[in-house]
């Protein structure tokens, strides 16, 4: 497994190989779970060489302290690649990315990028686009991963690679799930035990039951939680019910997302 630590070495690895094998790409920012092992899994499964980006990038994050948080766990996140055959995993150094024109280029989208997480957490997808879109140039992939647990940053990056008319094939996983119904994140190492085994997952069933999206913010409050969204969306012409919750209080107050289908749209 080749570990690559700047832009320069990427793009040397790249030129070295047989240019016509597929490429997987699975971008993550580290702290990796079961989840991204099945992103990596399938990435392997469907396609030829595999690579996995660590990065956790600042501009996506709209609190500091959020940021400051985020879990770093380089050793065993590069243990779990090689336990998957990873071919080439790239981590850079913030510098390198963030950002040789300082931020001032970015990738802004204006309609779906402003409703639900991005209503609430102002810059977060120009943040997500603009480093996906960096991620893409070098790394040059035939295919890329994403979880559907991140439902709107998954069509977002569609519907840019549409608009860019890139070659690539955006594949969509389903999201891994705790044996408790709970969505596998990175931030729920941060949720109390008795949080992660007896609320949390009551996201998801709030959200299966519920007859309507206002049903289980109220139910969910009831709970305890401090519900930031909870809605129903259609994505061609498909409705989503997606949620963002907060649970926990003051500085371990952690959030969640979640998200499940509602069928066809009428
Ligand atoms: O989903 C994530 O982990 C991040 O948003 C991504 C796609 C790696 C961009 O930083």
């Amino acid at each position: 497994m080749r570990i690559l630590e700047s832009p320069e070495e990427l793009i040397l690895w790249r030129k070295s190989q047989n240019q016509d094998l597929e490429i997987g790409f699975v971008p993550t920012m580290g702290a990796l779970h079961a989840g991204h092992e099945s992103l990596i899994e399938t990435a392997r499964k469907h396609t030829d060489l595999v690579v996995v980006s660590i990065f956790v990038n600042p501009t996506q994050f709209n609190q500091t302290s959020d940021y400051e948080k985020y879990p770093i766990t380089t050793r065993a996140d590069l243990a779990i690649c090689e336990k998957h055959r990873v071919d080439a995993v790239f981590l850079p150094k913030f510098k390198d990315m963030l950002y040789p024109d300082q931020y001032h280029f970015k990738m802004t989208e204006d309609s779906l990028s402003k409703i639900l997480c991005g209503a609430h957490r102002p810059g977060h997808f120009d943040g997500v686009l603009s480093i996906v879109m960096k991620l893409f140039l070098l790394v040059r992939p035939t295919h890329a991963f994403f979880g559907e647990k991140d439902f709107q940053q998954l069509t977002l990056i569609q519907g840019m690679v549409q608009a860019y008319f890139l070659p690539i094939e955006i594949v969509p996983c389903p999201t891994l799930r705790e044996p408790s119904g709970l969505a596998m994140s990175s931030r729920n190492v941060r949720l109390t035990e008795q949080d992660r085994l007896e609320l949390a997952p009551k996201i998801y069933e709030t959200l299966k039951s519920a007859t309507t999206a206002a049903n289980a913010t109220e139910t969910l409050s009831t709970l305890g939680f401090r519900v930031e969204y909870c809605e129903d969306h259609a994505f061609f012409g498909k409705r989503r019910r997606l949620i963002a919750a907060w649970l926990g209080s003051g500085a371990n107050e952690v959030r969640l997302i979640d998200n499940i289908s509602l069928g066809e749209a009428p």
